[in-house]
């Protein structure tokens, strides 16, 4: 889905190619006879360098309906994905992201598709065909055990077996471990999960709980995620959990499930999840989802936290400084999301400066201590950590120290260059803008200039274009 005035023009260009073609179509010859759809096959991926095969063109996802029953014991996953899409050309012919056990049935509306599989493609050959502006379903029904991926940094994602349940986490590339889609974060998309596991574990979900519902030793948990949200933002994570419930003071409905025996370790830090929420909030503004709270579970072999949407999900007992970091990538990650992979530092520089702010204002060090320390900008110009560049660290290491220390010292070196009446305005006036949206680091460029009236260019050459430590800016 591609929200506000970018999900307009997507669809309106492409109405209006269509209807441009029916315009001219009298003074042309044959073979086409006037005003008839051209079908061709949608792109097999958006063109990401970094994940060469993610994301899909030709349509534009708008909803996804997961469906499953999972038995931890067996590993066994029973499926069922509906994909509501919104057609942006003719199509005799698209792809789906999917990397997930076998398909059984695949239908397009009411009709049974043909599809065959090649890697992490899913072509799917419609009929009947689907023209441009039609909204259009496509369910999929698999059924065995969803592999657990291996991203180009070693580390593990996707579907996650634990000893209770399943771990699930999706960045960069995890989501067609468990569901079909358009796996890139410029599609996003509503999500309705109903998770069954047997009666005793819980699924917990993105956005909120419609429903909970045990009949013959299993409970379907019903969750909506009602604000839309890239796929690899997606979780149900499964096992053993203690729930509790409770609101900011700005009423957010705040749901925790915490790993028993991580209870007590975790338990101060669960507890100022609505702190947190209402701190983050004056600085960034408006909390963007209808809900937030947090999934603490117990997944050794992952050693990661993740920004899943209105729930972050930590694989061991969280610091305070990563339930911060993971509670602030709901504002810049989440409701404002890369448009390319390279564009990571946009996520991890806000997510990491909010860390160095909430530790000023919790009585720590301030921002500027942080940046001058042995971690930062105290690092020798002789270090390896100056030779990757900030707005394109490769997928090795997108994930590395770079786009999270340089792109925050790079926020808090253009506070210095903007002063604070600039800089605090420019960022919460960022994720108004970009809500719900994507936006890359020449998107961010452009706004911060506009609102500065500076001339930034040199400033971000230094910061993040180019390697070596900065000496100017
Ligand atoms: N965005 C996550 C965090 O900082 C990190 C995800 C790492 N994922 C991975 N596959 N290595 O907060
Ligand atoms: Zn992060």
């Amino acid at each position: 889905m591609r929200f506000r005035s970018i999900r307009g023009t997507a669809v309106t260009a492409a109405l209006c190619v269509a209807m441009s073609a029916q315009l001219t179509q009298p003074v042309l010859a044959a073979p086409e006879k006037s005003g008839e759809p051209r079908y061709s096959a949608g792109s097999a991926s958006v063109g990401d360098p970094y994940f060469p095969n993610q994301g899909n063109g030709g349509f534009d996802v708008q909803h996804y309906d997961i469906a499953f029953s999972y038995d931890p014991a067996t590993k066994h996953m029973d499926a069922t994905t509906t994909i509501t899409a919104l057609a942006t050309q003719d199509m005799d012919q698209f792809n789906l992201d999917f990397q997930g056990p076998e398909i059984s049935a695949l239908s397009v509306g009411k009709h049974p598709a043909d599809f065959r599989r090649d890697g992490q493609e899913l072509i799917v050959t419609p009929r009947p065909k689907v023209k441009v502006g039609e909204t259009f379903t496509v369910t999929v029904k698999y059924a065995g055990t969803p592999p657990v991926i291996t991203d180009p940094d070693g580390s593990i994602e996707g579907w996650v077996p634990t000893d209770d349940g399943a771990f699930v986490a999706g960045e960069p590339q995890g989501a067609p471990s468990w569901f079909p889609g358009s796996d890139h974060p410029t599609d996003k998309a509503t999500f309705t999960f109903h998770a069954t596991v047997p009666e005793g574990l819980t699924a917990v979900g993105n956005g909120q709980l419609l429903s909970k519902t045990t009949k013959d030793g299993r409970t379907t948990f019903v969750w909506d995620s009602t604000e839309p949200m890239a796929t690899y933002l997606a979780t149900v994570t499964i096992g053993n959990f203690q729930v509790n419930e409770t609101k900011t003071s700005a009423g957010i409905p705040v749901y925790t499930a915490v790993d028993p025996r991580l209870v007590s370790q975790s338990a101060a830090t669960v507890a100022r999840i609505p702190e947190i929420v209402d701190y983050l909030s004056s600085v960034f503004g408006p909390y963007p989802f209808a809900s937030t709270g947090a999934i603490v579970d117990r997944a050794p072999n992952v050693g990661y936290a993740l920004e899943t949407q209105t729930k972050p999900i930590f694989s061991s007992s969280p610091s305070l400084g990563t339930m911060v970091h993971e509670l602030a990538h709901q504002w810049y990650g989440d409701s404002v999301s890369p448009t390319r992979w390279s564009d990571i530092w946009l996520n991890e520089g806000f997510a990491t400066y909010s860390q160095w702010l909430w530790t000023e204002h919790t009585g720590g060090i301030t921002a500027q201590q942080t940046f001058n320390n042995s971690s930062n900008y105290g690092r020798a110009a002789t270090s390896a950590f100056w030779q990757t560049i900030t707005a394109d660290p490769g997928p090795v290491d997108m994930f590395g120290s770079v786009p999270y220390n340089r792109g925050a010292m790079t926020l808090h070196a253009l506070r210095g260059k903007v002063g604070d009446a600039v800089f605090f305005p420019l960022i919460k006036g960022w994720a108004a803008e970009r809500k719900f949206g994507n936006a890359s680091t020449r998107d961010f460029i452009a706004y911060a200039e506009k609102t500065s009236g500076m001339d930034l260019t040199n400033f971000f050459d230094v910061w993040i274009f180019q390697k070596g430590k900065p000496t100017t800016w």
